[in-house]
């Protein structure tokens, strides 16, 4: 084998990470089939139909279409067939004890055995727990039928929603978890033409640098928002803070913005997982269910800024900017939004959103509970409280002073530190920022934590 060699691969599950996978891997050169057992999904995805929302991925993968190196399919069966390389890229949803649901995998690794006639490199792409590629294995030999060879691999993404298709193909690096120098020199083979440095481990590090990474992440994210409290109480500047702590190169910029806290598909979840994988190994992650809890905090506190500007909350019109856990995507889950909408309809606020992308999905929880807007300024007319939850663009560039004009009061709670001080001074708002003193005189109590 050679590394310019083209690889036929299949990726078993045609969710956010497999499809973002199938559809990159096409673009490499390889041949790929995207597989998927929701047959109304994979015949939507053939008329061009992308289920999610993600940047780039839709024009890849019908170019990918087009040229012939990349197909759709439903049969686990046709996958298997194909793909000398199998990506398992299906849901580990959350029990509710925080354990990853591991079934789809077992199911998925259960039936590729029964289904292969030769050589198979087995690649655990979903975020799973360590030993998963052993029981991967395990409940491979147990099925598979006479005497075939196969590999199992860790191959972790670290995709972030919104930029998933770039981040595929400029990783800052690539992680490789193997037990055999055939499954090494097949990932070489496939990853051969990115530049991107590869980092070969055995199996388990491989699925622990995964649940590291994205705990760590978490960590700084809670660690600078425990410091914004500090950085209030005594009426200092925690992006200033965060700026400072950052020009360490050891520590590093990025992922230190403090406000509303981290939500998505991947934190909680992983955060999670990672302290019940601990505690069922016998270790208490007791600075993991630290970071949780400030996170969930977070969510708090943005209720106790509200109140600190209004005081009493019922029949108040709140209107949140952003609804998704962050921008450039419409991804709801683990939103802070939803828990923020949920305290403020227990508080009889009325409550209006506004979300370039996430409404539609919005609509399926709250129904008739909230408005919905698709206007910033429209949203606005006779609000008592701006609360930024999500800095989109469109929310990035603001009249003040027309915003003044239509507001009841002009008072500003922001969870993403994103406007100046001084600006909002200038026109007379109420604004209350994370981690630094507000601009104007609140209310209600100070005290927040
Ligand atoms: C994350 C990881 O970055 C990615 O590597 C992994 O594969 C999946 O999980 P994602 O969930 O898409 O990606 O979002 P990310 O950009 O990492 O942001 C996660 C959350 O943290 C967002 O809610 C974001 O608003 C929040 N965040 C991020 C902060 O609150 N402060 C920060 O400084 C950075």
């Amino acid at each position: 084998m050679e590394l310019k060699d083209k690889l036929k691969v299949s990726v078993i599950g045609s969710g956010y990470v497999g499809l973002v996978t199938g559809v990159a891997l096409a673009e490499l050169g390889h041949s790929v089939i995207c597989m998927d057992v929701d047959e109304s999904k994979i015949a939507e995805i053939k008329k061009g139909n992308i289920p999610i929302y993600e940047p780039g991925l839709g024009e890849l993968l019908l170019k990918n279409k087009a040229e012939g190196r990349l197909k759709f399919s439903s049969s686990l069966k046709e996958a298997v067939d194909h793909g000398l390389i199998i990506f398992i890229a299906v849901g580990t949803p959350p029990k509710s004890s925080g354990e990853a649901d591991l079934s789809y995998v077992e199911n998925v690794a259960r039936e590729i055995a029964i289904n292969m006639d030769s050589y198979r490199l087995i690649v655990e792409k979903s975020t799973v727990p360590v030993e998963t590629g052993e029981r991967v294995r395990q409940a491979m030999q147990l099925y598979i039928k006479g005497d075939i060879d196969f590999d199992v691999a860790s191959n972790p993404e670290f995709l972030r929603e919104g930029s998933a298709v770039d981040d595929f193909l400029h990783p800052d690096r690539i992680v490789i978890g193997v037990d055999s120098s055939k499954a090494r020199d097949l990932l070489f083979c496939l990853y051969s033409p990115l530049a991107a440095p590869l980092i070969v481990t055995d199996i388990k590090s491989a699925e622990l640098i995964k649940h590291a990474s994205n705990s760590f992440l978490a960590l700084k994210i809670s660690f600078i928002n425990a410091v914004s409290r500090i950085s209030e109480m005594v009426g200092a500047d925690v992006d200033k803070i965060a700026e400072g702590m950052g020009m360490d190169e050891r520590i590093g910029k990025r992922f230190l913005n403090a406000g509303i806290g981290y939500g998505g598909s991947c934190f909680p979840k992983d955060v999670d997982a990672f302290i019940h994988m601990s505690e069922v190994l016998g270790y208490d992650f007791k600075l993991l269910k630290e970071v949780r809890k400030i996170n969930e905090e977070q969510r708090q506190i943005v209720l106790k800024k509200i109140k600190e500007g209004l005081w009493i909350l019922k029949d108040k019109k709140i209107v949140l900017w952003g609804a998704s856990f962050k921008p450039g995507t419409d991804d709801l889950r683990g939103a802070p939004a939803i828990d923020i909408i949920e305290a403020l309809l227990k508080e009889d606020a009325k409550v209006t959103v506004v979300d370039p992308q996430a409404l539609d999905k919005l609509k399926d929880i709250f129904k008739d509970k909230i408005s919905y807007e698709v206007d910033k300024y429209k949203a606005a007319k006779d609000a008592d409280c701006i609360l930024l939850t999500t800095e989109w663009d469109d929310f990035k560039d603001v009249d003040f002073k027309q915003l003044k004009d239509i507001m009841r009061l002009a008072f500003i709670v922001d969870g993403r530190n994103l406007y100046k001080h001084s600006e909002l001074d200038s026109h007379g708002f109420l604004y209350l920022p994370f981690g630094s003193s507000a601009v104007g005189k609140p209310i209600g109590d100070k005290k927040v934590i």
